[in-house]
């Protein structure tokens, strides 16, 4: 497919702040892809609390176009002939332009889905999927340990509570009421509890996405030795230690968690286990995407329990 630069031949939803959620629908430019790019033709995106809030925050241009998480089929491979063929199915990573019904795509940032994996639940693995994976190893060993992931009703928290089982743990999963903790003994909780200080016994580790209270409550069941990270504050409130809480039991760490780049290839790990049937995708709402406004209302309101996701086209 020729691409001609300047054309408006894209639908997708653009950032603007006086619409609904800040986002409406419009024709943008196809975007150009570098020679390490593939053109992705979307199928299904998947909303984070990151690439929805930071839209609310302020953090685009007017007419950007957001957005992490997209899974689609190759319209025009990457010209370096690094990446899969025209016609594979992909699910794809990048900081903005999921949001659309083309994406042009790093190879580094996109895996190869297998046949069987469908394409809405694909598009949850490279954000929300990839954060818990690379989080889960950040607490190195914890087979027959005892770990606690906080904002576990979420997307990063559903997967983190799955990937944290397999590696062994004994997972306590807290949420933020009884309702929101439905379905996480399935996924292996061994414990589904709303607010820490009812923990009994300290944990080896911490996955932690809520951030205020939470945080400090979390760093004060950490075993010595163990190891917070704080992946995220969907609270957005601030933590207050109590005095002497981080310099008691010297050998705890509390560390900043970044999920990073090059997705690609956890991706792939991660389809292949959803192929497997050893990883649940975890998409609590789903609806065509010009129900954008109501997927965000409820995401952020706290009623999906895992990932919105939304069909953009037929896979
Ligand atoms: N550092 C990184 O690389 C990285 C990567 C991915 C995500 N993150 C961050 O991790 C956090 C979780 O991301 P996510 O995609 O899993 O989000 P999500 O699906 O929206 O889940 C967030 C969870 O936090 C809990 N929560 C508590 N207070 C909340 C509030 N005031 N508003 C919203 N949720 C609240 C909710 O659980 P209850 O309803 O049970 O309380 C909710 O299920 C976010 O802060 C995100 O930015 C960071």
């Amino acid at each position: 497919m020729p691409i001609i630069a300047g054309e408006l031949t894209m639908q997708a939803l653009v950032v603007d702040i006086s619409a609904p959620a800040g986002l409406r629908p419009a024709e943008v430019e196809d975007p150009v892809p570098a020679p390490d790019e593939a053109l992705v033709a979307v199928r299904a995106v998947s909303l984070n609390f990151g690439d929805v809030n930071s839209v609310k925050a302020g953090l685009f241009e007017p007419g950007a176009v957001p957005g992490y998480e997209a899974a689609g089929i190759v319209e025009v491979e990457a010209r370096d002939g690094s990446g899969p063929p025209r016609g594979a199915r992909v699910a794809t990573f990048g900081l903005d332009g999921a949001w659309a019904t083309r994406r042009a795509v790093p190879v580094r940032e996109l895996a190869v889905v297998p046949a069987g994996v469908e394409l809405g639940a694909a598009s949850t693995l490279p954000a929300a999927g990839v954060s818990a994976l690379r989080a889960v190893r950040r607490l190195g060993p914890i087979v027959g340990r005892r770990v606690l992931i906080t904002g576990a009703s979420g997307g990063v928290g559903r997967y983190a509570v799955q990937l944290a089982t397999m590696g062994g743990a004994e997972v306590i999963a807290a949420v933020g009421s009884e309702a929101r903790g439905e379905g996480l003994a399935d996924l292996g909780a061994a414990e589904v509890v709303v607010g820490i200080k009812r923990i009994a016994g300290p944990v080896h580790g911490v996955l932690e996405t809520v951030g205020g209270q939470v945080l400090a409550d979390a760093f004060a069941v950490l075993a010595d030795g163990g190891s917070l990270q704080s992946i995220g504050c969907a609270s957005g409130e601030p933590t207050t230690f109590e005095p002497l809480a981080t310099v008691s039991d010297p050998h705890r760490v509390l560390e900043t968690f970044m999920a990073g780049a090059a997705m690609g290839e956890d991706t792939r790990y991660l389809a292949a286990l959803l192929a497997a049937g050893r990883l649940r995708p975890q998409v609590g709402w789903r609806g065509g995407w010009d129900r954008f406004a109501e997927a965000i209302e409820a995401l952020c309101g706290r009623r999906v329990a895992g990932k919105a996701v939304l069909d953009v086209a037929a896979d």
